[in-house]
């Protein structure tokens, strides 16, 4: 296969900050997504809907072609009456779930998941969907563990007494999550990263530190990444694209205290066809990154097309623009697709 098309991707996860990132960033995006869930950790957190319209209309000064939308960050002061101003606003999706203090900009988290029943309750009743950074951020829990013993202590518990609660885990990183939503309901799917499937330990640690690949979850052992990989190929509704694209400036990443986060916008169609590929399923792509996604978020599938094309090339080995320089996620790396905007 040298040529496909399929209809234009959703990217089920995304962070594209504020100002001149804004504006550096979403060209990369809107070339290969129609839609994103723009996640709302910015340094003065999107907490209520006013604020998701404010940065909503930012965001479309930006892009005409692509459509942003919006989540609330979950806090301990979100009330009722929001949750029923986000089901009611056309351009919220749903609620985002940090544990305080669990990655960047995360400070306002939740302290107390069990605290906040009432609004889970609630956003059942409405069909809100929650999506959920899968870690807790105990200091005492070993970092590879987080995700696990957030799903013993706290998935398990919110699954089963809101079973109509639509849930998104966010970003999997580990065999543990994937068994966990295969084994829930149809309300329960998860997004996938490139660098959780193409990565492991090894490429952050191994032969030096490696700060452009350090994002959270941090990456797993290799047998973790499989199961992710394998969940992703699976032809699985539940498993749906989420780049977790989360651009940082260089120097804010080759630091002494390197922010977590990897840059993968401007080519994460590209990683993914090439993942597909070589696993035998590119015929399953499609369906993993236009289909799944606005199946269970129930939006109506992108009219848009996107050409993929066989043709080798390098990712940047920097992106600079008037604000500073991210170091692209496999900056400098061979590449085998490259996406055309039909
Ligand atoms: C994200 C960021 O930088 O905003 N970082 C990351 O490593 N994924 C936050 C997040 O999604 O955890
Ligand atoms: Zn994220």
């Amino acid at each position: 296969m040298t040529e496909i098309i399929i209809t234009k991707p959703d990217d089920m996860h995304l962070h594209l900050r504020e100002g001149k990132l804004l504006e550096a960033v979403i060209k990369d995006t809107e070339k290969q997504f129609a839609r994103a869930i723009v996640m709302p950790n910015l340094k003065n957190p999107v907490v209520d809907v006013e604020k998701a319209t404010v940065y909503y209309k930012e965001i479309k000064k930006f892009s005409t072609i692509f459509e942003p939308l919006m989540t609330l960050y979950f806090t301990d002061e979100l009330t009722l009456n929001e949750i029923k101003k986000a089901s009611d606003s056309s351009i919220i999706i749903g609620i985002k779930l940090y544990p305080a203090g669990v990655t960047t900009n995360s400070a306002k988290g939740l302290k107390s998941i069990e605290d906040s029943y009432h609004l889970f309750e609630a956003m059942e009743k409405t069909d809100l969907p929650l999506l959920i950074h899968g870690e807790v951020s105990d200091r005492n829990v070993d970092v590879f563990d987080r995700e696990k013993s957030f799903i013993d202590n706290y998935l398990i518990g919110i699954t089963k007494n809101f079973p109509n609660l639509r849930v998104v885990f966010e970003h999997i990183s580990t065999q543990d999550a994937v068994s966990f939503v295969n084994e829930s309901s149809h309300k329960v799917a998860a997004t996938i990263t490139p660098q959780h499937i193409l990565m492991n330990r090894n490429d952050l640690l191994s032969g030096g530190i490696k700060p452009h690949n350090y994002c959270l979850p941090v990456l797993k052992r290799s047998t973790h990444q499989q199961a992710v990989l394998n969940a992703a190929v699976s032809g699985n509704p539940k498993f749906f694209l989420g780049t977790d694209s989360a651009p940082h400036l260089r120097q804010e990443k080759e630091s002494a205290c390197g922010c977590a986060g990897v840059y993968s916008a401007a080519t994460a169609i590209e990683l993914y066809a090439e993942i597909f590929e070589k696993n035998n399923a590119l015929d399953k792509l499609e369906d993993f990154s236009s289909t799944f996604g606005a199946d269970f978020y129930q939006l109506p599938r992108n009219k848009t097309k996107l050409k993929l094309i066989k043709n080798e090339n390098t990712i940047a080995k920097s992106i600079k623009f008037d604000g500073g320089e991210i170091i692209p996620f496999m900056a400098g790396n061979q590449i085998q697709w490259q996406s055309l905007a039909l």
